[in-house]
């Protein structure tokens, strides 16, 4: 119906959008929730000697190093996250990124930028995601990087994540690591996004624009 009408009118409303902004404020009470802080504790689980490893080392750069993760090294992973700090309690969401060495400083201390997505399946955050990203030295007994953002319950989030390892494998690396999230965010869980533009001229709605 609404794609008739706007058929019916391409030139009207073409000039009109012209002339329209592109941008509106709206009152933060159409986001119809109050932010909340939300402490979450889940335990990280990367997997090297598992069947189907849960990381991957992308080729590693061609120079000599006695680091185990020579300067330039990326690993991308994809690592499940339990709700203990047991591989075999229950599941409740995955971690996917990526971690790259980012220091020329040779030996054992590792200096890495991790970024990656924290994907919950669970409960009340079933399909919302939080993005983390920040400086990790896993070396640290507790590492602590920020949270920059995230989707459907997490919209607008920000906090920041405390790492810390429960179980190591040196020589193998496979490791368990305890998470603590702390989070402000808003308690909406609701999939729809404030209405901007209600005077009818959607953005995509353009009948030249949505051709494209
Ligand atoms: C999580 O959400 C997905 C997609 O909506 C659904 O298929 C699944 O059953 C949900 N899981 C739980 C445990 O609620």
């Amino acid at each position: 119906m609404a794609k008739i009408q706007t058929l019916l009118v391409p030139l009207i409303l073409f000039s009109s959008l012209v002339a329209a902004s592109y941008y509106e404020t709206i009152p933060p009470s159409s986001l119809s929730s109050q932010e909340k802080l939300t402490h979450l504790r889940f335990y990280f689980h990367e997997l090297i000697t598992n069947d189907k490893p849960s990381l991957l080392i992308i080729d590693p750069p061609k120079v000599m190093s006695n680091s185990p993760l020579p300067f330039g090294s990326m690993v991308v992973i994809e690592d499940p996250l339990t709700i203990g700090p047991g591989l075999d309690t229950k599941k409740i969401g995955k971690a996917q990124g990526f971690y790259l060495s980012a220091t020329q400083r040779e030996g054992i201390a590792l200096e890495i930028v991790m970024g990656m997505t924290l994907h919950f399946l669970e409960g009340e955050f079933n399909g919302s995601t939080l993005s983390v990203l920040g400086r990790n030295q896993i070396m640290n007994e507790v590492r602590e990087l920020p949270i920059i953002g995230g989707t459907g319950a997490f919209r607008f989030a920000r906090g920041y994540v405390l790492a810390r390892s429960v179980k190591v494998d040196y020589l193998n690396g496979d490791a368990t690591v305890e998470y603590n999230a702390y989070v402000y965010h808003y308690s909406s869980t609701s999939s729809s996004s404030p209405q901007p533009f209600n005077h009818g001229l959607h953005f995509m709605t353009d009948p030249i624009l949505a051709k494209i």
